[in-house]
C-alpha cells in the first residue's frame, strides 16, 4: 500500500466516552502508531493521563514534543487522550509535521456514561482488588471532568482539517469540516464496524499474549538468556557502511538491546514493539519508542536506510513483516535479520517439538534457508552472512513457568528429548543438569539490501 501522506488523528471526549476502545482499534486497522497518554506517561516517565487533566500544561508540551517525534519519523499517528479543553487541544495540534490534523470527538448522553462509568469501577473491583472507596472517589473525580470545551473551535480556527462527531451510545457519525477523502470513509466505515460490536456487547479488551507474557518478562529480560548480550551477536549487526545520522528502525525492538549501538553512534533510532513494559527500557537507549506492530508499520515509504530485526520473526507472519520492512525501507537500504535457527530439516523437527511444549507463544523455528527464502520471496537480494553457536543454560524453573501443559509431564518430555537428541544429534549437547538444561543453540545473522 503506497502511503506517503502524514496524519495525526488526536481522539478527545470525556471519560467513559469509548475513546480508547475505538482509538485502540482504529490505530490497528489503519497501521498508524498508537500514542496513548496513559503510555506515554510509563514509557518516558511522564506522569498519567490523570495529572495531565489536571491543567499541568508542561505535561501536555512533553506529550506534543512524542507526538512531534513520532511524526517526524515518519509515522502516521493516532492519539488516544481526553484533551478537555481548548488550551490542551491547541498544544498538541498547533504546528504540527502532520499534513493533515484530524480530531475525532467521542461523545454520548450523560446516563449512558455514568452507566459505562459505573461499570468501569466495578471491573476494576473485581480484577484491580481496589476498595469500594477508591471506586467512588473514582466517580466523583469522573464528575468533576465531566466538562468540556467545544472542539468545534479548533475547527474555525483552522487548528484542524476536519473534526469527526462520534456519539457512540447513538452510532451517529458526522464530519465537520474537509473529510480526508479516502481516509474519511475508511475511518467511517472502521468506527462503525466497532460501535456495532459494542452494542451487541462483543465489547472486550483482549490482551494479546506475546504483549503479556514480554510484558511480564520486561523487568529481567537484559539478563536473561545468553544470546541478548553476546558481543559477537551484537557485533554481527553492526555496520559503519550506512550515511551517518541515519535513520533506523528496528523491529521488535524489545529493551533495544539489538539498536543501541547505532544511537550511540549518533544515528536516529526508532524502536517498535508491541509490549508498552519492553518499550519503556528501549526508550533509555534508543531516540524514539512506539507502541505498534511489526506486521503493520506506521511509517511512510522509502524512509529508512537500516531496518534491524532479532529474535522477533518467529512471534510475527514473518512474510507480512518483512513485507511492511520493505515498504519502509529506502532504495539500497539495509536490512539486518539475527536469531537462533536450527541447521537442518531434521533437527527442526527435534526443535519444533521442544519449543512447541516449552514456549508455546512462538510460531516456529526456522532453518537458515528458510529465513533467506522469505527474505527472497520479499523481493531483498541478500549479502552476508555469519553463522554462530553458543552454549544456553535455561533453568528449568523458568521453563516450567513457560511451558503449556504436557500429557505425562514436562520432566518426562525433557528426559525423552534428551534421550532421543544423544541418539540423533549429539552435536548439540542437550542435557538436563540439576536445575537446568543445557543445549547448543544456532544463530545466524544476515543482511539483505531492497
Ligand atoms: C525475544 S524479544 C527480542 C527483543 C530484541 N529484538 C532483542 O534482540 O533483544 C521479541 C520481541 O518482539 C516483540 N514482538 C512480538 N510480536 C511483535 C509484533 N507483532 N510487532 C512488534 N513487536 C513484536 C515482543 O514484544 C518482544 O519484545
Amino acid at each position: 500500500m503506497k502511503n506517503d501522506t502524514k496524519f495525526l488523528i488526536v481522539f478527545c471526549g470525556l471519560p467513559a466516552t469509548l475513546k480508547t476502545y475505538l482509538s485502540i482499534r482504529l490505530s490497528g486497522r489503519l497501521g498508524y502508531a498508537y500514542i496513548p497518554t496513559k503510555a506515554i506517561g510509563n514509557i518516558t516517565g511522564l506522569t498519567e493521563a490523570n495529572t495531565l487533566y489536571q491543567s499541568r500544561i508542561d505535561r501536555y508540551f512533553d506529550l506534543k514534543n512524542i507526538i512531534d517525534s513520532a511524526i517526524n519519523f515518519g509515522a502516521n499517528v493516532v492519539v488516544d487522550g481526553g484533551f478537555p479543553t481548548s488550551e490542551s487541544r491547541n498544544i498538541i495540534l498547533n504546528k504540527t509535521n502532520a499534513e493533515r490534523n484530524i480530531l475525532i470527538h467521542c461523545i454520548c448522553d450523560e446516563k449512558t456514561r455514568v452507566k459505562r462509568l459505573e461499570k468501569r469501577a466495578k471491573d476494576k473491583q473485581d480484577y484491580e482488588n481496589k476498595s469500594a472507596e477508591d471506586i467512588l472517589h473514582n466517580l466523583k473525580y469522573h464528575k468533576i471532568l465531566a466538562q468540556e470545551e467545544n472542539p468545534e473551535v479548533e475547527l474555525n480556527n483552522k487548528i484542524v482539517n476536519s473534526l469527526l462527531t462520534v456519539d457512540t451510545k447513538k452510532m451517529v457519525l458526522n464530519w465537520k469540516g474537509n473529510p480526508p477523502n479516502d481516509l474519511g470513509d475508511n475511518i467511517m466505515t472502521i468506527i462503525q464496524e466497532l460501535l456495532e460490536e459494542v452494542s451487541q456487547n462483543n465489547f472486550r479488551v483482549i490482551e494479546n499474549e506475546i504483549t503479556k507474557h514480554f510484558n511480564d518478562f520486561a523487568e529481567g529480560y537484559d539478563n536473561t538468556t545468553e544470546w541478548r548480550k553476546n558481543d559477537e551477536i551484537l557485533g554481527s549487526m553492526q555496520t559503519n557502511s550506512i550515511p551517518n545520522p541515519s535513520r533506523i528502525l528496528d523491529i521488535g525492538t524489545g529493551t533495544g538491546l539489538a539498536s543501541e549501538w547505532y544511537s550511540k553512534q549518533g544515528h536516529l533510532v526508532a524502536g517498535i514493539d508491541i509490549s508498552p513494559k519492553m518499550l519503556q527500557k528501549a526508550s533509555d537507549r534508543l531516540n524514539f519508542v512506539l507502541l505498534g506492530n511489526g506486521t503493520k508499520l506506521p511509517f511512510i515509504d522509502n524512509y529508512f536506510n537500516l531496518i534491524i530485526i532479532r529474535q522477533c520473526l518467529h512471534y510475527v507472519n514473518a512474510k507480512q513483516l518483512l513485507n511492511e520492512a520493505y515498504r519502509v525501507l529506502k532504495e539500497g537500504g539495509l536490512i539486518v535479520v539475527s536469531g537462533a535457527v536450527c541447521t537442518s530439516e531434521e533437527t527442526k523437527n527435534f526443535w519444533t517439538e521442544f519449543k512447541n511444549a516449552t514456549q508455546p507463544l512462538r510460531l516456529e523455528v526456522f532453518t537458515p534457508k528458510e529465513i533467506k527464502d522469505l527474505l527472497e520471496s520479499s523481493r531483498y537480494k541478500i549479502g552476508e552472512e555469519k553463522h554462530y553457536s553458543l552454549t544456553r543454560n535455561e533453568k528449568l524453573e523458568s521453563i516450567v513457568k513457560r511451558a503449556r501443559n504436557i500429557p505425562g509431564g514436562l520432566h518426562s518430555f525433557l528426559i525423552n528429548m534428551e534421550k532421543l537428541s544423544s541418539k540423533l544429534f549429539p552435536e548439540l549437547e542437550f542435557k538436563i543438569l540439576n536445575d537446568h538444561l543445557q543445549y547448543r543453540q544456532n544463530w545466524i545473522t544476515i543482511w539483505a539490501e531492497k
